[in-house]
């Protein structure tokens, strides 16, 4: 018997070692908060849209094979010419669908279209074009090592309130606790999951949520974190274009071009 037939740990169902991956992205959101304009994944970084960003990013694992690009309803052609458009690695598939009203619903839109070999499934967002791949590998790492659901986590700067949240903008809102700050952490993206238990927690929990592993936490099993990273942060306002620009540029100062 050869060590690559050896099962994994023991515990809660968990994907096979060399299980294929797959990735999808959801790019359906607008991105009010970012202000008017194209919808938030089509949006340029650097003469690039995000969603083509976030793309290499996960393509540059050579453990993916297939991307799932969850699309604006409207947009599966123009998402599909893109990427025609951009070189991107052959040794990985891409499929794009059309995505739901919620971060939610387009999620699970792409995991149907993720073919069950794939024992390996990484949920990304789009707005996280800056991903390393040392971070999207790690995470791909301890779902291989039998964690079901895995997610790429940082200690907190602020510290964070709980409120009591007034139903007039800007108005006070009272402080009701204070969360000990070490032992909080931000999440990110790309969260990993045994598949099969991605699609449970989507059949399963019906109410919203703000991110997948959440719905794996109510199913009781258990969700570990990996180091996330700085440059994995999340565009979502104005500023947040800047600073990605800024990282753009240092890696290209770096890469000694
Ligand atoms: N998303 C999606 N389908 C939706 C809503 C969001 O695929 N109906 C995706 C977004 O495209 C993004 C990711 O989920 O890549 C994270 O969502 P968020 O950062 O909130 O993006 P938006 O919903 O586009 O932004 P906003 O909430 O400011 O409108
Ligand atoms: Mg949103």
């Amino acid at each position: 018997m050869s060590d690559e037939s050896r099962p994994s740990p023991a515990g809660p169902p968990s994907a096979p070692a060399q299980a294929p991956v797959a990735a999808v992205i959801p790019a359906a959101g607008r991105g009010v908060r970012l202000g008017p304009g194209a919808p938030k994944a089509l949006r340029a970084l650097n003469g690039t849209p995000m969603l083509i960003h976030a793309v290499h990013s996960l393509a540059a694992s050579r453990h993916v094979s297939l991307v799932v690009v969850v699309a604006p309803a409207d947009g599966p052609t123009e998402v599909k010419s893109l990427l025609d458009a951009h070189a991107l690695p052959e040794r990985t598939d891409f499929v794009v669908v059309p995505g739901g009203e919620s971060r939610q619903e387009s999620v699970a839109l792409g995991l149907a279209a993720v073919p069950p070999e794939y024992g390996v499934v990484l949920v990304h967002d789009a707005a996280r074009p800056l991903v390393p791949v040392d971070t999207v590998d790690a995470v791909i790492e301890a779902v291989r090592d039998g964690a079901p659901a895995v997610v790429p986590a940082l200690p907190l700067a602020d510290t964070v309130k709980e409120v009591e949240p007034a139903t007039e903008p800007g108005a006070p809102e009272p402080v009701v606790a204070t969360p000990e700050r070490a032992r909080l952490r931000a999440v990110q993206t790309p969260q990993g999951f045994d598949r099969a238990t991605l699609v449970r927690a989507h059949e399963t929990v019906t109410e919203d949520v703000t991110d997948d592993a959440s719905m794996v936490e109510q199913l009781g099993l258990p969700v570990v974190t990996v180091p996330g990273h700085e440059e994995a942060f999340k565009v979502t306002r104005p500023l947040d274009l800047v600073l990605a620009e800024a990282v753009l540029a240092r890696r290209r100062l770096n890469d000694g071009y």
